[in-house]
C-alpha cells in the first residue's frame, strides 16, 4: 500500500517534527498575539482554546487520516473516496486557501529574515524607536519585496528537493530552541517594571470585550495556527507510514501549536504593556515588542534578537513549505507536471500576489478591500475566516454524514499500538458538535453585518 515513489516520513518523531513544524509558524508568534491583543486578550484566549479542543482536534485527526488511507493530496484524497462526486471542490478550495495564505505569509516571512540584520537599528535607542524601525520598513516599497522574495526562493528550493529531505531533520532541532529562547524572553518580559497589567489582560478573561467577530477570529486563527482546513494535514498525512497513531499524534501536534501560541502572548504582552505599547495595534505587534524587550537586556540582547529571528525565520520557512507542498502535490498527482516545474511555477505565481500585499502596507495604503483592511488583511480575512473554516466544516459534514464515521474510524485506528484510539467520542464531535458550532459562529457572523 505504500506509495513510495511520493516519499515517506523517516520516522514517527520525523513526522510530528514536520506536523508541528507546519503548525507552529508565524500564526503563533505574529499572528496570534496581535489578534489576541486586537479582540481584547483573555476572553479571546479561551474561546480559542475551545475552537481547538471541540473542533479542530477532530478536523486535524480527519485529514490525517484521509491523507494517509488515499495516499493522495486533498483533491485526488476526494476523488478517490468518493469518485464521480463534487467533493473533490472541497479540496480545490483548499488549494486556493494555501495559494492565497502563502502568498501574504511569504511577505511577513520576509519581515522575519530582514530583522536578523536589523538588530543594530533597534538596539542603539534601547528598543525606543523599534516602532519607527518597523513602520519605516514595512511602508518602504521595494526592501520588503527583495525579503519577501528571498523567502520564497528558500521555500522553492527546499520544496523542489521533496518533503522527506530537508523538513523533518531540522525541525528536530530548531523547533526546541525557539522554545529555549522564548521562555527567556518570557522570563525577561515578565520581571519588566509595569508587566503585572499585560499579564491580567492575557490571563484575566472580560467576556464583556468579546464579539462576534472575535469569535470567529479565534475560529480562523484556530484553523489557521494548526493549517487545517485546506488539506495541509491530508497532504501530509499521505506520506505516513501505516504504523503511526493518528489520534495521539494529532494531540501532540495540537498541544505543541497551542502551548507555543500560549507561549507567544506570555512573552508578548507584558512587555506591551510595560512599554506603553498599544496591545490592539496589530501586525507589527510581535516585530515592535520583541525587538524592544530585546534592546532593554544590553549588549546580550543583540545576540538573543539575532538567534530569535533566524529561528522565526525556520518556523516561518517549515509552514510556507507546508502551504507549497500542497498547491505542489496537486499539481504534481492530478496534472502530472513534475517536482520542479510544479514548484518553481508556483512559487512564482505565489511571489506576485504577494507583491500588492506588501505594497498595500506603503504606498498602496489607500486601498481597502474588505471592510477597512488593507490588501494583505483582506487575503488573510478571506483565507483564515472563511476558507478554512469552511473547508473544515465541508470534511466534518463529508466524514460524519457521507463517508461515515465507522469508515473514518477504522481507517484512523488502523496501526494505532496503544496510545488513543478514535472512537464514539470523535465520531460524536464529527457529526454534531464541531458543525453545530461552526455554523452558530458563521450566523453569529452573518447577523452582525
Ligand atoms: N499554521 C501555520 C502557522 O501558524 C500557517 C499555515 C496555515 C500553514 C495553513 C499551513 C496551512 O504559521
Amino acid at each position: 500500500m505504500e506509495n513510495q515513489a511520493r516519499g515517506n516520513w523517516g520516522s514517527r518523531i520525523g513526522f510530528i517534527a514536520a506536523a508541528a513544524g507546519s503548525a507552529v509558524g508565524l500564526g503563533n508568534i505574529w499572528k496570534f498575539p496581535y489578534i489576541t491583543g486586537q479582540y481584547g486578550g483573555a476572553a479571546f484566549v479561551i474561546v480559542y482554546l475551545l475552537f481547538v479542543i471541540l473542533v479542530c482536534i477532530p478536523v486535524m485527526s480527519s485529514e490525517l487520516l484521509v491523507g494517509r488511507l488515499t495516499g493522495k493530496n486533498p483533491v485526488g484524497a476526494f476523488k478517490q473516496l468518493v469518485p464521480q462526486s463534487s467533493w473533490w471542490i472541497v479540496g480545490a478550495m483548499g488549494i486556493l486557501a494555501g495559494f492565497i495564505i502563502l502568498s501574504f505569509y511569504s511577505v511577513i516571512g520576509g519581515w522575519a529574515i530582514s530583522y536578523i540584520f536589523r538588530s543594530g537599528a533597534y538596539m542603539a535607542s534601547g528598543g525606543a524607536n523599534a516602532g519607527d524601525v518597523f513602520g519605516g520598513f514595512i511602508t518602504s516599497p521595494i526592501a520588503p519585496l527583495v525579503w519577501h522574495a528571498i523567502f520564497m526562493a528558500i521555500c522553492i528550493g527546499i520544496v523542489m528537493a521533496g518533503v522527506e529531505k530537508g523538513i523533518e531533520k531540522y525541525s528536530k532541532i530548531l523547533m526546541p530552541a525557539l522554545v529555549v529562547l522564548m521562555f527567556i524572553l518570557i522570563i525577561r518580559s515578565i520581571t519588566l517594571p509595569g508587566a503585572g497589567a499585560g499579564l491580567s489582560f492575557y490571563l484575566k478573561p472580560d467576556f464583556s470585550k468579546l464579539t462576534g467577530a472575535g469569535i470567529l477570529a479565534a475560529l480562523g486563527q484556530a484553523f489557521f495556527s494548526l493549517s487545517l482546513g485546506m488539506g495541509c494535514m491530508i497532504t501530509y498525512g499521505s506520506y505516513l507510514k501505516k504504523d503511526t497513531n493518528i489520534p495521539t499524534d494529532a494531540y501532540w501536534i495540537s498541544g505543541a501549536d497551542t502551548a507555543i501560541a500560549f507561549l507567544a502572548g506570555l512573552m508578548i504582552f507584558p512587555a506591551v504593556f510595560a512599554f506603553g505599547l498599544e496591545p490592539g495595534a496589530g501586525p507589527g505587534l510581535t516585530f515592535i515588542t520583541v525587538p524592544a524587550v530585546f534592546a532593554s537586556m544590553g549588549t546580550i540582547g543583540h545576540l538573543f534578537g539575532i538567534i530569535f529571528f533566524v529561528l522565526l525565520t525556520f518556523a516561518a520557512v517549515t509552514s510556507a513549505i507546508s502551504l507549497l507542498e500542497v498547491v505542489t502535490a496537486y499539481f504534481i498527482d492530478e496534472a502530472k507536471w513534475d517536482r520542479k516545474k510544479a514548484t518553481v511555477i508556483m512559487g512564482i505565481i505565489i511571489f506576485l500576489i504577494g507583491v500588492p500585499c506588501s505594497l498595500g502596507l506603503g504606498v498602496w495604503s489607500n486601498i481597502k478591500i474588505i471592510a477597512g483592511r488593507d490588501i494583505l488583511d483582506s487575503l488573510d480575512f478571506v483565507a483564515s475566516n472563511i476558507l478554512l473554516p469552511l473547508g473544515g466544516f465541508l470534511l466534518l459534514i463529508f466524514i460524519g454524514w457521507f463517508w461515515g464515521t465507522d469508515k473514518a474510524i477504522k481507517a484512523g485506528n488502523e496501526g494505532a499500538k496503544g496510545g488513543i484510539t478514535l472512537g464514539s467520542g470523535y465520531a460524536f464531535l464529527v457529526k454534531y458538535i464541531a458543525p453545530i458550532a461552526l455554523i452558530i459562529v458563521f450566523i453569529m457572523k452573518i447577523m452582525e453585518f
